[in-house]
């Protein structure tokens, strides 16, 4: 989401930096426009450091692109935090004399504001008319709350907290309550990795990521620090992953690549889930040059392969205290055997947390936008199943993940599924 965060010249100023924050950290293009005023409690430096985007106060900066109304066309959201009573005054007179007046004149989207000012200010007729305007005008008011102010004084006044002026912002744009893997780190793999077996050749997969990306997406949006470890991946699938602030990528070409990666990110992961369709075997002796079919004997030629190690097993075993490993089992069941049976076995052998088994074959589960997976505990008791979207069966693996983690009293379950 495209969002406006104006700020206003109040001494609150500096809880709305962890406002931003926390818009940014679920994964949402946060632009903030302060008034030259809130410049003086809070610097410019780190509004630009923290919504990670150029900020200014004017609207002569920029003039090419039009700042001083494409910032409110484009917002899907506006939040004034903390507006003071002077800023209420000039909303509600429309007045539009820096970039955060005519942003706000320039937007449709809705606009949520978190007062914050001394108690008689609040109180005053002026105020009360003007907060009545907006009311009326469908502006969204949060706060503000009865408490200690600045001088000593108290009574309403304060500034709500960050986290509910985000709940209050959220709910006016119908979005969800973002957050309940806020503050986990989280590290994905996707894609199918490629064991070379000359400078031109290699052995692969069908694995297009999609799965993975869209676990990873799912863990951004619900507030998750995420690394994505892409192996080869679809062209273009990559691309929203690659805008996303809080979702770091990096590349890994082969199984052993891969198993470095993972071993590394792992370290400092809570979550970590192998979404990779890893090569179980690479080529014994990669040619320096390609092969050619010249030095090739006549018929056809062998190639020796040698096991990869397995990453997710290796992942159990060097495991952090506290952190839920998932794996995914992409299988094509036999005669006699249903798919849960393999995937209770493959879930035992590897010590997983959870395992996600889907069923594949020449035109299931690879390439497509669908999938449907079963997903099984350590125990191999089946903890949810959900056929959809990759989008979809993503978000019911983070739902799996959260019942499953000791810390899961502390986080709350997520009431509106995208
Ligand atoms: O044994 P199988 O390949 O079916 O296991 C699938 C799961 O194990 C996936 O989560 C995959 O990412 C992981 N895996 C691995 N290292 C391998 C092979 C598979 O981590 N060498």
């Amino acid at each position: 989401m495209f969002v406006v965060v104006g700020v206003t010249g109040g001494i609150a100023a500096y809880k709305t930096v962890q406002l931003v924050r926390l818009l940014v950290k679920a994964g949402h293009e946060v632009h903030v426009v302060p008034t030259d005023d809130a410049l003086r409690f809070v610097g410019l430096p780190t509004w630009e450091a923290i919504s990670r985007h150029p900020v200014t106060t004017s609207v002569h900066d920029d003039v090419a692109r039009v700042r001083h109304v494409s910032l409110g066309q484009s917002a899907d959201l506006v939040i004034v935090a903390p507006a003071t009573a002077n800023t209420l005054a000039k909303m509600t007179a429309g007045i539009a004399e820096d970039l955060l007046g005519t942003t706000l004149l320039a937007t449709t989207a809705p606009v949520v504001v978190a007062p914050a000012m001394h108690t008689e200010m609040w109180r005053h007729p002026a105020t009360v008319h003007n907060m009545a305007v907006l009311r009326e005008r469908g502006v969204i008011v949060v706060g503000p709350e009865d408490g200690e102010l600045t001088g000593g004084d108290s009574g309403p006044g304060r500034m709500s907290e960050p986290e509910v002026v985000l709940a209050a912002a959220l709910a006016a744009v119908g979005a969800s309550a973002p957050g309940d893997l806020a503050g986990l780190r989280v590290v994905v793999s996707a894609g199918g990795t490629r064991e070379p077996i000359d400078p031109v050749r290699f052995i692969g997969n069908r694995s297009s990521g999609r799965q993975g990306i869209a676990v990873a997406l799912a863990a951004a949006d619900r507030g998750a620090d995420v690394v994505l470890v892409a192996a080869h991946v679809e062209e273009g699938v990559l691309a929203e992953a690659s805008v996303r602030p809080s979702v770091r990528i990096v590349s890994a070409g082969t199984a052993e690549e891969l198993g470095t990666v993972m071993a590394a990110e792992a370290a400092s992961a809570d979550v970590v889930v192998m979404a990779a369709a890893v090569a179980d075997y690479r080529v014994a002796e990669v040619s320096p040059l390609k092969r050619s079919k010249d030095a090739a004997p006549e018929g056809g030629i062998t190639l020796d392969l040698v096991e990869n190690p397995d990453i997710l097993a290796g992942l159990v075993r060097g495991r952090r205290g506290g952190q839920t490993i998932v794996g995914f089992a992409a299988e094509t069941p036999g005669e006699g055997e249903t798919l849960l049976d393999r995937g209770r076995r493959k879930a035992a052998r590897k010590g997983t947390d959870l395992l996600a088994v889907n069923e594949v074959g020449w035109a299931r589960g690879f390439e497509s936008p669908d999938n449907a997976v079963t997903v099984i505990d350590a125990a191999g008791e089946v903890v949810a199943a959900r056929r959809g979207s990759k989008r979809d069966v993503a978000e019911a693996l983070w739902d799996a993940v959260l019942a499953v983690r000791p810390d899961q009293q502390l986080t709350q379950s997520r009431a509106n599924p995208k």
